[in-house]
């Protein structure tokens, strides 16, 4: 580990050199934006080996220039053997966040929840709307021209789904194996299962199992029975989960033949079938 990697922990372990080289990880969820992040952060942060900071802290993509001493005092403070996590979902179409990453620690394991890249689009356009009533219709954004077909691949609620292109970029820093990805699909219809993945993939006892959560049938989603430090259950707020509006099916489908072929090379690249088509 170089003395850059070190410093991202040395608030805990300053007096204690040797705790520090062996014993400080890291791991960072990078995205993607409407991937189920918060569920996926939420649910870690019962492990108490995971020590994560809750607002997402944009060092990588926004924040670079105030350095990597404001990025560690962000963190929470932890002990030997436990882990420290941030999410940060924009981290994985930010052309310069795995050469910033990697100068910062190149052993730091990377996370990235992905959900089919259609209904992402659309899970993105709802949050924008939830803030802007008034910005044009999903079909309209979605095409430069819509009686040629032509996709507007510069909408970034398009492009943040070309997962494949977007992964070639981390790819040039990280090899494929420090890089999990955890299918959002899966995080809402069995989330211990894929939090079981994430604990083993962290090195991490698997502690948190089917026995943490409940399916909540007015939040439509999967809940913590106990949420971190508390003793009562805990459903994601408001803005997780929120009800898409209806797409033109014509669209939906003009989309999905869109990205069928990024899809494929995504699945190709990370040896795992999403699902999408
Ligand atoms: P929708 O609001 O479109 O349903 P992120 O946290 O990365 O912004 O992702 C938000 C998405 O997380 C939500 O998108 C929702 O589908 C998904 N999600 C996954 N598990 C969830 C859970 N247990 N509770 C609420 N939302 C969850």
């Amino acid at each position: 580990m170089s003395t850059k990697d070190q410093s991202f922990c040395l608030k805990t372990h300053q007096y204690n050199a040797f705790a520090l080289r062996i014993r400080c990880k890291k791991a960072v969820i990078i995205g993607v934006k409407k991937g189920g992040t918060r569920a996926l952060l939420e649910f870690l942060r019962v492990h108490p080996d995971v020590r994560a900071v809750g607002a997402e802290p944009h060092f990588f993509d926004r924040h670079y220039e105030r350095g990597l001493a404001w990025y560690r005092e962000l963190m929470p403070r932890t002990l030997d053997g436990q882990i420290t996590m941030e999410k940060t979902p924009s981290y994985f179409v930010t052309k310069e966040a795995p050469a910033r990453i990697s100068a910062m620690s190149k052993g730091t394991k990377l996370i990235v929840v992905v959900r089919d890249p259609v209904t992402r689009a659309i899970s993105d356009y709802t949050q924008t709307l939830s803030k802007k009533p008034d910005i044009p219709t999903f079909e309209s954004l979605t095409f430069k021209n819509r009686t040629t077909g032509l996709i507007d691949t510069s909408w970034s609620a398009i492009q943040i789904g070309i997962y494949a292109k977007h992964l070639e970029n981390w790819l040039l820093y990280f090899p494929i194996g420090q890089i999990l990805f955890v299918s959002g699909e899966r995080l809402v219809s069995r989330p211990a299962g894929g939090l079981g993945r994430v604990q083993d993939f962290l090195g991490l006892k698997r502690i948190i199992t089917d026995k943490h959560f409940y399916f909540n049938k007015t939040k439509g989603f999967p809940c913590l029975k106990k949420a971190e430090g508390s003793s009562k259950p805990h459903c994601l707020g408001k803005t997780k989960g929120r009800p898409h509006p209806e797409i033109d099916q014509e669209v939906v489908q003009r989309l999905r033949d869109f990205y069928r072929p990024f899809n494929m090379k995504f699945y190709q690249m990370t040896g795992h079938d999403f699902g999408w088509d």
